[in-house]
């Protein structure tokens, strides 16, 4: 169905996996309509509560846009690349959560992806940069906006100004990613926090996300009075009853996604 990523379904989570590893998985631009066309299908799929996105191969998890397609391209075309299916924005408002996993060069709109996932647990080998400016323009798909946000203005701006790389523990330091495993480890805790994560209610994931995402996008207080409505709505959901109930009654709650 695909052919520059894959989609597996391991019960509750799945995973797409970015596959051009001779290119390091750089994302041209039928990779960026498979990956929304992806995001699309299992935003519809009932069964699937967690998301787990990577990068075929040990190098790379994506080493940025695809050069290739630079050369020669207007500011137009450009322009319309960006917005006819903008895989940074489609993540960040995928209603699931989304956790990318990171296992080599993590650059540019790699980089920017990486930043549009809800968390991000990476190997040791992992590097992580927003080369850009290396090529005579800067990061376009959110990486002055997303990191920024996440490491702060000064460190966001030595990144995009030097186009340096930095490690997996410098990553970690900075908050960038979450964890930093072992490259053996990096699939079975990654996979474990997935199944973790998707036996919660989907109802109550969805509006954590949301919740979540709002401080960064609005005010302290309109955010607050955001979070009691998402946290009110709660309510409305058989999750809800099925959770309490479960604790009072001392066991573990099924949740239905209702
Ligand atoms: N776009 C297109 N092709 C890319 C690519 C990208 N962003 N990144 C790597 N590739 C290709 C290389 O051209 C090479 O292809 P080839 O074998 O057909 O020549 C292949 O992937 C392997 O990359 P290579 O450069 O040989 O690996 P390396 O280990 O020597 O270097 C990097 C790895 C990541 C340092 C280097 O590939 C690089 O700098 N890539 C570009 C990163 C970047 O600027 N990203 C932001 C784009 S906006």
């Amino acid at each position: 169905m695909f052919e520059n990523i894959l989609l597996e379904r391991r019960g509750r989570v799945a995973l797409i996996t970015i596959n051009r590893p001779d290119k390091l998985n750089a994302l041209n631009i039928k990779t960026r309509e498979e990956l929304a066309n992806a995001l699309d299908e299992l935003r519809a799929d009932a069964e699937i509560r967690v998301v787990v996105l990577t990068g075929a191969g040990e190098k790379a998890f994506v080493a940025g846009a695809d050069i290739n397609e630079f050369a020669g391209r207007t500011a137009v075309q450009q322009r319309a690349v960006m917005k006819a299916r903008n895989i940074f924005v489609t993540a960040e408002d995928f209603p699931k959560p989304l956790i990318a996993m990171i296992n080599g060069f993590c650059l540019g709109g790699g980089c920017e992806l990486a930043l549009s996932c809800d968390i991000r647990i990476a190997s040791e080998k992992a590097r992580f940069g927003q080369p850009e400016i290396n090529l005579g323009i800067i990061p376009g798909g959110g990486g002055t906006q997303r990191l920024t946000r996440l490491v702060g203005e000064g460190k966001a701006m030595q990144m995009i100004l030097t186009g340096d790389m930095i490690d997996a523990q410098e990553a970690l330091r900075l908050g960038l990613v979450n964890e930093v495993h072992p490259v053996t480890d990096l699939e079975a805790k990654t996979m474990d926090l997935a199944n973790k994560i998707a036996e919660k209610s989907p109802v109550a994931l969805a509006m954590a996300k949301t919740a979540v995402k709002a401080a960064a996008r609005t005010t302290l207080r309109a955010g607050l009075d955001q979070e009691i409505d998402l946290f009110a709505l709660c309510f409305s959901s058989e999750d809800k009853e099925e959770g309490v109930r479960a604790f009072l009654e001392k066991r573990k709650p099924e949740f239905k996604g209702r």
